[in-house]
């Protein structure tokens, strides 16, 4: 399946986030406009043993129709076996095959996995000719600029990859030594356009909707991938769409909106994983930040367990706001 049609009308991606990406902060992006998400990196490994932790990731959000998994790991066989296994499981919920070799996570590049790829180019082409011939959906490989720092590898590693099946490329413009230091180099995107010829995903520093459309515009890449800017701010996706089709940016959303799909949030959460939702801590971190009341709130947030300890934490937090609203009316 060629995938340039399908970037045509999916240009804005949620970037898939370990920890973060699950199915309800996916379904909260796609509400605001994100055309397609990702699950969380999903181990080949840990699949192969039915782990049940890592089988939970590819759960999808009652009504969410599609979502592109990305797989990681280094064995070419277990990478297939896996890729297969997870086309059968879920159909035509499956956009395509995503292969990790960005992730820079000590844990992870130790073990020749992620960003460890690109140190070794012919094993990558392997994986993605094993996985290519185990599925029958398209292939895809997320990668960064280079290993090295000042060692730009990633037109030459997209071509590679291209060479192997690999249906698109996307590309975050740091070095895997850089881990998230300094700016992404929008430039590499550019470079890699120019190098293949299947579609290319720019990703890095993408924070405001004005920023998707900057990146279209210097690198010609055919979709935008979105990570860390949507934290707390699903919200970017509908400015990012504007600032794509042209059109005035929404207004960033009142501390109201901010607090209702916070609480939105946290019962999506609840409903997947039940009574504890420690993994909110972060989100609802991200969704206060800079709201007033809320450095004090941070401690009360890090005790949080439950739907209705966030929801305690929210209360006293709108409170708050509406009295200070009121104060400076
Ligand atoms: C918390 C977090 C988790 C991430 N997990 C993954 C992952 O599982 N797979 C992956 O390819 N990249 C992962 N990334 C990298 C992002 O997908 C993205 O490439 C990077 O953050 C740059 O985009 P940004 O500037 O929009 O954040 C992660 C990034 C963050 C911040």
């Amino acid at each position: 399946m060629d995938l340039h049609a399908f970037f045509q009308t999916h240009r804005l991606l949620l970037a898939p986030m370990a920890g973060v990406s699950d199915e309800a902060f996916r379904a909260l992006c796609r509400e605001q406009g994100a055309d397609l998400t990702y699950t969380e990196m999903v181990s080949a490994k840990g699949l192969s043993y039915a782990n049940e932790k890592t089988r939970h990731l590819l759960r999808l959000a009652p009504g969410e129709d599609r979502v592109a998994v990305q797989l990681f790991g280094h064995e070419p066989d277990t990478m297939a076996a896996q890729a297969a296994w997870i086309e059968r499981e879920m159909g035509a919920s499956l956009a395509y095959l995503d292969v990790n070799m960005g992730c820079p996570a000590r844990k992870i590049v130790s073990k020749g996995d992620g960003s460890a790829l690109m140190k070794d180019p012919a094993l990558a082409a392997s994986i993605v000719r094993a996985v290519a011939r185990a599925v029958d959906c398209p292939v895809t490989v997320k990668f960064r600029r280079g290993w090295s720092e000042g060692v730009e590898t990633a037109p030459e590693f997209a071509r590679r990859m291209e060479d192997a099946g690999a249906m698109a490329v996307a590309v975050h413009g740091r070095y895997a030594e850089q881990l998230y230091r300094g700016s992404a180099e929008w430039d590499a995107v550019a470079r890699v356009k120019e190098a293949v010829a299947v579609p290319v995903i720019g990703n890095g520093d993408v924070k405001r909707g004005a920023d998707a459309a900057a990146l279209v515009a210097r690198t010609g890449c055919d979709a935008v991938m979105i990570a860390r800017g949507a934290e707390g701010n699903p919200w970017l996706f509908a400015q990012a769409k504007a600032a794509l089709a042209g059109e005035p940016e929404p207004d960033a959303p009142g501390v109201e909106e901010r607090i209702a799909l916070a609480r939105r949030h946290a019962r999506l959460l609840g409903a997947r994983e039940g009574k504890n939702i420690v993994r909110m801590r972060k989100h609802a971190a991200w969704y206060l930040s800079g709201l007033p009341g809320a450095a004090a709130a941070r401690g009360k947030i890090n005790g949080c367990v439950s739907v209705e300890d966030f929801d305690e934490v929210f209360d006293e937090l709108l409170a708050c706001a509406r009295e200070h609203a009121a104060a400076h009316e």
